[in-house]
């Protein structure tokens, strides 16, 4: 589905929102198509008031949400290998009640979870991106993706 900006900040604030926890999502695309556009407004969803920083000399950073949500924003563009995940608390990931947001999913290799959201973001024109949303094992039910 082809969205605008702003149509994928209202789905992701209605996923953070929504979504049962705990959650993992990989949002794959390349650079600029919108990944920590999307990041960030699941986090809001999901009552995350803080700024949200591109984590990029820090990879990971963790956020409080509403009624104990913790949401978990890493991004793996510049580790060099899968295992350098295990320096960032790969191993503790998936507790209770979190949402997991990685950015370039594909460097963690064969260690990405099995039950997992992909999500896919493709740039198609200045302001339009196409998000493709893929079930992987088992997850709890996205909300639906209008435009
Ligand atoms: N439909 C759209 N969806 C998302 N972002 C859009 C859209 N149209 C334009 N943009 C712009 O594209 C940029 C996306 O930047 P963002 O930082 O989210 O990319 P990214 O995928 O996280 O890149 P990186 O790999 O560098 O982390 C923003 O400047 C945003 O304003
Ligand atoms: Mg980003």
């Amino acid at each position: 589905m082809k969205v605008t900006e702003a149509q994928l900040e209202t789905w992701g604030e209605r996923v953070g929102a929504d979504i049962v926890t705990p959650v993992f999502f990989a949002l794959s695309g390349d650079l600029g198509a919108g990944k920590s556009v999307l990041a960030r407004a699941i986090a809001r969803g999901a009552g995350v008031s803080a700024a949200m920083p591109s984590p990029t000399f820090n990879l990971v950073f963790h956020y409080d949400g509403r009624d104990g949500t913790k949401v978990i924003h890493m991004d793996l563009y510049r580790i060099e290998r899968p295992e350098d995940v295990w320096a960032l608390g790969w191993s503790e990931l998936g507790e209770d009640r979190e949402i997991v947001l990685v950015e370039w999913p594909e460097r963690a290799g064969a260690l990405l979870p099995p039950d997992r959201w992909d999500i896919r973001l493709d740039y198609e024109s200045a302001g339009l991106r196409t998000v493709t949303a893929t079930q992987v094992g088992t997850v709890p039910p996205l909300p639906e993706l209008s435009a």
